[in-house]
């Protein structure tokens, strides 16, 4: 499980854990990720930052997971172009395209020579609509869905089964991280609309990886009732 330090990561953790699952807590904080794992039977924390395919390699090989939740992900800014910052940019193509990259190569062998697993990609809406400002996070979610789909193919006749879970706006760490740490702006995202919980695709991704062996969702788009589309919230 990666990004499992906070939201999204930390609500499927605790479910897995809840349905019986030795979970591998992979994230860069030490003490978040400890405070997670003591919430889940048998959770261990495993210190990775995705962006460095190495490390990847060398933490992730030896866990030989059958179930991997692509999950650690960020947004950061969300100014239109030519504003930003390539630093920035990089940061995000780096964790959300290249890092997903190095969990899927460190942990589909192993899979793959079982002839089962489940690996679950945490796209996003954002990969499937844009909407101003979301340039390079709704660019490299595009990517996470183009890789989806690469590996339905690639994957095919191994016993191995890949999935998406794509959500609109979840209410999560991702806004004030995205916002820099300004909590007001990062609040003003979900103000008068009622968003997904992290629980809520928690239990998605749980009813995905539980279903028999021959069934394969694919791909679940899971939307708050008031988003219609990452263009048109119903707010109060
Ligand atoms: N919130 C939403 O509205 C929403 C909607 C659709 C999709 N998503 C996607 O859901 C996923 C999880 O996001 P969230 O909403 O749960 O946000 P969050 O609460 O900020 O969690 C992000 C997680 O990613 C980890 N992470 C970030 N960079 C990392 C790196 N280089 N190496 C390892 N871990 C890293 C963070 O851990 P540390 O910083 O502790 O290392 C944290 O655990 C992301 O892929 C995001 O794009 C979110």
């Amino acid at each position: 499980m990666t990004g499992a330090s906070s939201g999204i990561g930390a609500a499927t953790a605790r479910a897995l854990a809840a349905a019986g699952a030795e979970v591998v807590l992979c994230g860069r904080d030490r003490a978040r990720l400890e405070a997670v794992a003591a919430e889940c039977p048998r959770g261990r924390a495993l210190l990775v930052d995705v962006r460095d395919a190495q490390a990847v390699r060398r933490a992730l090989e030896p866990v030989g997971a059958d179930l991997v939740v692509n999950n650690a992900g960020l947004a950061l800014g969300a100014e239109q172009l030519p504003a930003g910052d390539p630093a920035e940019w990089a940061v995000v193509v780096d964790t959300n395209l290249k890092g997903v990259l190095h969990v899927l190569s460190a942990t589909l062998p192993g899979m793959k020579a079982a002839g089962r697993g489940d690996h679950v990609l945490v796209g996003s809406v954002a990969g499937r609509q844009v909407y101003p400002g979301g340039n390079v996070y709704c660019a490299t979610k595009h990517a996470v869905r183009a890789l989806y789909e690469a590996q339905r193919l690639d994957l095919a006749g191994s016993g191995v089964r890949v999935a998406t879970v794509d959500p609109g706006m979840v209410a999560t760490g991702f806004s004030g991280v995205r916002f820099r740490g300004d909590a007001a702006r990062a609040a003003a995202v979900y103000a008068g609309m009622t968003p997904l919980s992290p629980a809520d695709v928690a239990e998605a991704i749980l009813w995905i990886v539980t279903r028999p062996p021959h069934v394969n969702v694919g791909e679940l788009v899971l939307w708050p009732t008031d988003q219609a589309s990452t263009t048109l919230v119903h707010r109060r």
